[in-house]
């Protein structure tokens, strides 16, 4: 019997939470899920042909940041205790063929060679394998008679993903939404000799309102019609947590739930069907809501951001992606 439930002479329960709250320090002794700076990813936005970082216009406080920023960024980040970045490029060139997606000298390929010359193995770089930023209607695929089409998107998410191993990349995480990428990637990874490079599957990404300030940071924004061919409906739970088996089937190494705050059910169920790090993204279009309800001093950023963290760790995310990760790691830092 739990001691709470210690009965009295009259044989209810005696409650007993309010006394266990009483100070800070039993508080503390007694918190269930404690939130650590080596939990975050923080994503990085490095675009091609600027010389001055690029505040995003929807995302106050992030920046698009040219090459040469690249090591100070990621070491003031490192000194809070940051350790893994996920890498996202933007280029100068789009054609329908995303060639500059894995040409030998793309901005994400040389950010990630400038990342482990600088960092070596103290950090873990993360690439995001997708076209949409390279293509130039927009699309994460390669479109064929106007839908994007699958097989052939594959064999160019391959190679970009080999060239990124190339380049040093630990982690590899396609985000293009085609089937089969994980396996298609393990592949080609495999054949390259890069086995000791992992995939994160985005394994359920939601088709969600939430990436709008996203497509305007990146510059991604399709050009004509949606992603829902190739994203998930958000009403669906059990198809969510098919494409996540498929996923571990596939050879994922860890799977990622997209985006994180409003699929709270969707990362606890993934963290009880399966043994992998379960990995969350709270995308941008969370931040910036945040943040634009700060702006306007409706709520306490901090103590929102902490809430929000927390929440998505304690419904069973081992790994969480969130622009908010440098404020966390201050925030952190402080207590
Ligand atoms: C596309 C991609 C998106 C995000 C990451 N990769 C946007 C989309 O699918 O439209 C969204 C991330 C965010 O909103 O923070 N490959
Ligand atoms: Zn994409």
């Amino acid at each position: 019997m739990n001691q709470n439930e210690a009965p009295e002479s009259d044989g209810f329960p005696k409650v007993r939470l309010r006394r266990l709250r009483r100070t800070a320090a039993i508080r503390d002794m007694l918190q269930e899920t404690r939130l650590s700076v080596k939990d975050l990813v923080c994503p990085v936005f490095i675009q091609e042909g600027i010389d001055e970082p690029k505040e995003i216009e929807l995302m106050p406080g992030i920046f698009r940041v040219p090459l040469k920023n690249l090591a100070r960024d990621i070491q003031e980040m490192y000194d809070l205790g940051l350790r893994t970045f996920l890498i996202f490029g933007i280029p100068k060139i789009k054609n329908d063929k995303a060639t500059s997606a894995y040409s030998k000298d793309g901005i994400v390929q040389q950010s990630v060679k400038s990342l482990k010359q600088n960092f070596g193995e103290k950090i873990v770089t993360i690439t995001d394998v997708c076209l949409c930023q390279y293509t130039s209607h927009g699309h994460c695929g390669i479109i064929k008679n106007n839908v994007a089409d699958n097989d052939t998107s594959l064999k160019v998410l391959d190679k970009v993903a080999t060239s990124h191993a190339e380049a040093g990349a630990d982690f590899v995480a396609p985000s293009a939404m085609m089937d089969g990428q994980v396996k298609s990637i393990r592949n080609a990874l495999d054949n390259a000799n890069f086995t000791n490079v992992g995939i994160i599957g985005y394994s359920a990404k939601l088709s969600s309102n939430l990436y709008t300030p996203f497509r305007d940071a990146s510059h991604s924004t399709p050009e004509f019609g949606d992603r829902k061919t190739y994203q998930m409906p958000f009403h669906n739970t059990n198809e969510a947590l098919q494409e996540i088996m498929m996923d571990v089937k596939e050879g994922a190494d860890i799977v990622m739930i997209k985006p994180a705050l409003p699929y709270l059910d969707l990362i606890y169920k993934t963290r009880q069907s399966t043994l992998l790090p379960v990995c969350a993204y709270s995308v941008s279009g969370e931040y910036s809501i945040v943040k634009a309800a700060a702006l306007e001093g409706w709520v306490n950023e901090d103590e929102v951001v902490m809430e929000f963290m927390t929440s998505i760790k304690r419904a069973g995310a081992d790994i969480i992606v969130s622009y908010y990760a440098k404020r966390v790691g201050e925030l952190l830092n402080r207590i």
